[in-house]
């Protein structure tokens, strides 16, 4: 297992995610009981950008940094540039601090919500650990998270929200193991939202696992969101990124349809840019 996150922290796939994570958190709370949120690849929770490893690639600087001027932004985008503002107050105008999906969750989660994070990477589980240590709403698991989610759903809240977000090192058989993980949660928990982050390198790879959704996952509604900075004809370089939501929220289309251009916009690396809006339904 050789990726670390810090390379990536903040680029322009954490701001499509994260931003996305945040509005399907907001739909959680619009209900008063309590939601668990279930982060099977939870990362170390905070990135330092001043690390070797974040400096190196500067990833962010084409992310979340683009953003932080920005105004009238769509309200899941607000939400999230305020929050990493808001880390990141008193640094000057160079972000030093980045939150991962954990961290952002935490910062939204009223008292009575509750938080599963999954890490299989001891040195990141052991810094996500540190950093929830006396946040009662959090439990922490150095562990498999597709095996954690076997294992630990359907939680006692009943209702939430899972995050997938693996590192893909191996496109095809992530999405095999995604696949598997999905058909037992959804099996023992159908009613939760579930919310899975994939690269765009060639379209092909990607084609399955929305056929696989679409067809045979049980789901009765998912909905994908997709957005490319490059055409997804290139196996070397991350085209762009999506989002694969099952049971997604009511109306949540329309909440990405405005979503989507501003990101496209805001996060060019060229002048090629596209995103899609797509229900999955079989054929
Ligand atoms: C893309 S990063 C997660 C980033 C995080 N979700 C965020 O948005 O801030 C993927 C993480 O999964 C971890 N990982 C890899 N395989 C795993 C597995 N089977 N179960 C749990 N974590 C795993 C990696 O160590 C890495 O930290």
């Amino acid at each position: 297992m050789n990726y670390r996150h810090a390379f990536h922290a903040g680029n322009f796939a954490d701001v499509f995610k994260h931003s996305i994570l945040l509005g399907l958190l907001e739909a959680q709370k619009q209900k008063q009981s309590a939601f668990c949120y279930f982060d099977t690849h939870a990362g170390r929770g905070r990135y330092d950008l001043r690390s070797e490893e974040a400096a190196k690639t500067r990833e962010y600087a084409g992310g979340v940094q683009r953003l932080l001027t920005s105004t009238r932004l769509p309200t899941a985008l607000h939400i999230y540039v305020n929050l990493v503002r808001a880390l990141n107050a008193g640094q000057g105008s160079e972000l030093a601090v980045y939150p991962g999906s954990p961290l952002l969750a935490s910062l939204v989660m009223r008292e009575q919500d509750r938080a599963i994070a999954c890490e299989l990477q001891p040195d990141e589980a052991a810094a996500l650990k540190a950093l929830f240590r006396g946040d009662a709403r959090f439990s922490i698991h150095e562990r498999d998270g597709y095996e954690a989610l076997k294992a630990l759903t359907p939680p006692k809240q009943k209702r939430g929200l899972v995050l997938i977000d693996p590192p893909f090192e191996a496109q095809a058989g992530e999405f095999l193991q995604i696949e598997a993980a999905l058909a037992g949660a959804l099996a023992r928990w159908p009613n939760a939202t579930y919310a899975v982050w994939y690269p765009i390198k060639l379209r092909q790879h990607i084609v399955p696992f929305h056929r696989w959704i679409a067809e045979r996952s049980g789901a009765t509604s998912a909905l994908v969101a997709e957005l490319l900075l490059h055409p997804d004809n290139s196996a070397l370089r991350l085209n762009g990124c999506g989002m694969a939501i099952v049971n997604p929220p009511w109306k949540f289309d329309r909440q990405l349809d405005e979503l989507l251009p501003v990101l496209r916009e805001l996060l060019a690396q060229s002048r090629y840019g596209a995103q899609k809006l797509e229900w999955l339904k079989a054929a």
